[in-house]
């Protein structure tokens, strides 16, 4: 997509469509629709007296050959209470439009800025709403949304030049939203297409594409680092495991923190002998999605080029039934030495993740900070649209929230307490891999954090946040790239 700044007058604008918003109540003389010449605005109130035109957020009214514009058509979209309005609201607003659009034929948009000073802010939200909304999971169909997709984004400023920090912002926001797509392409593949063989050709190619290193290991170095609960899960598979290692390491970074990005790698989840019933098994294809976004997020920094020192590590595996696969009952020893009783192989997660972060700490990592499809618990407690973080460094988790906050992407802390422990007692092993159903997610987490040790450790839930079973009209449905931006703000904001 093609993303530049106009600044003539709003008129004199030329292209298939303008586009701007307008506040609930009073649409045709608030938002943006304010900036428009008078002669269009003198229509709108029209609409808005019939109630065609309300302002209710996400409503779409498209204008034919409006008068006053060079424009061909006039989107007015809906933002919603003015008092309820912000980035975030500004980002789905955007995206709003561009899936209006495309789905009637139109290529190209002119975004409408507004005059205020926060104008970088603005075009950070409009350009990663564009982008975001110009995604759809459909590769695999033979009738592409493809040919549909927004080709020119203009920012419409109406007069003034761009400050440096608004052209600043539309690179930033580009690269953001491009991984977050990245992550999303990667998490939509189904499992024979996305083994962990062709999970780390994935991340291969990304690294080279943008200048990362990339070291992939096999069964043979993985057994040779001794990482018994990682194979314990990837035992049961035809599909070798991998253990991918992602490194950005600027040389003029500072030294110390060096961040270890840990993400979940499951290329398909079956459950293992403790199955999972086949109704929403294929879901499982997205058990990966804490290392697809590890992987955007390396994307986004290789392209960013903050000062600090980050490294994703992804161990990535199936979990399978089959006459070698791991029994309830099994006990494995994981790298730290610790062993682990395997009571549910469905437990699988926070056992790769266990070997993962010692792995990270083993290659220098000072500061761990995992992303995984770990529970159903976590659906249960904050639906598909809250991500939970957890972590005893409560310093850390703070970071992780505000950079959520600032990054338009909604997450909860959960606790972690001691008192919790009991639950993962094992009765012959150091510690069990399941902790029961109450409080799921939190003794999953505090299981992974068992394996952190001292380090400052953070640990993203994305179970529920990994996809999205609505399309939404700034939004399709499928998978989400949760947590990127997040986690790109938090990096790139430590350099700072
Ligand atoms: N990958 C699943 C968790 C999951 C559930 C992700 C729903 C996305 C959507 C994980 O490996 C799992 O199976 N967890 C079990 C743990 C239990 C056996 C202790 C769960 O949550 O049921
Ligand atoms: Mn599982
Ligand atoms: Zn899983």
């Amino acid at each position: 997509m093609n993303i530049e700044f106009h600044t003539e007058p709003l008129g004199q604008v030329p292209g298939s469509a303008l586009a701007v918003f307008g506040f609930e109540g009073s649409p045709s003389s608030s938002g943006t629709v304010e900036r428009l010449p008078s002669e269009v605005r003198g229509l709108l109130e029209e609409l808005q007296s019939t109630r065609e035109l309300t302002g209710k957020s996400y409503e779409c009214t498209l204008l034919h050959h409006p008068v006053g514009l060079a424009a061909q058509k006039l989107l007015v979209v809906g933002a919603g209470k003015k008092d309820k309005f912000s980035g975030a609201q500004l980002r789905r607003v955007a995206g709003c439009a561009v899936r209006y659009l495309r789905a009637r034929g139109i290529h190209d948009v002119a975004w409408v800025l507004s005059s205020e000073e926060a104008q970088a802010a603005s075009v950070q939200a409009v350009v990663e709403g564009t982008v975001l909304a110009d995604y759809d999971a459909d590769r695999y169909r033979t009738e592409r949304n493809g040919e549909r997709r927004i080709d020119h984004l203009v920012l419409a400023t109406g007069g003034t030049s761009p400050s440096e920090a608004a052209l600043a912002a539309l690179e930033r926001a580009r690269i953001m939203a491009e991984a977050q797509n990245y992550t999303r392409d990667l998490v939509n593949e189904p499992s024979n297409r996305m083994t962990p063989t062709q999970l780390a050709e994935g991340a291969q190619d990304m690294a080279t594409r943008v200048g990362l290193d990339c070291q992939v290991l096999g069964p043979q170095e993985i057994r040779d680092l001794k990482m018994g609960a990682f194979l314990g899960v990837a035992q049961g598979s035809d599909e070798p495991a991998r253990l991918i290692v992602v490194r950005y390491l600027p040389p003029d970074a500072p030294e110390a923190p060096v961040i270890g990005l840990v993400g979940k790698g499951i290329t398909f989840d079956t459950g293992g002998i403790s199955i999972k019933p086949s109704e929403n098994m294929h879901e499982m294809k997205t058990d990966m999605a804490g290392g697809a976004t590890m992987l955007g997020v390396m994307q986004a920094l290789a392209q960013l080029k903050p000062r600090v020192r980050v490294m994703a590590v992804i161990p990535a595996t199936e979990n399978m039934p089959s006459g070698k696969a791991s029994k309830p009952g099994d006990v494995v020893t994981s790298m730290s030495g610790k062993t682990i009783e395997i009571l549910n192989t469905d437990a699988e997660g926070r056992l790769v993740l266990a070997d993962a972060l010692v792995y990270a700490k083993q290659l220098g990592c000072t500061v761990l900070i995992d992303a995984a499809t770990l529970t159903g618990a976590i659906t249960i407690a904050l639906g598909n649209i809250t991500t939970g973080v957890f972590g005893w460094n409560q310093e850390w988790v703070n970071r992780v929230l505000a950079s959520a906050a600032a990054a338009g992407e909604k997450m909860w802390q959960m606790p972690v307490d001691e008192d919790y422990r009991e639950l993962y007692k094992s009765t012959i092993a150091d510690l069990a891999n399941t902790g029961g159903r109450y409080g799921g997610a939190i003794t999953a987490a505090m299981f992974v954090g068992e394996f952190a040790g001292d380090t400052p450790w953070v640990h993203l839930d994305i179970a529920g946040t990994r996809w999205s079973n609505e399309e939404k009209p700034y939004l399709a449905k499928g998978p989400t790239g949760a947590a990127v931006r997040t986690l790109v703000h938090l990096l790139t904001n430590l350099a700072s």
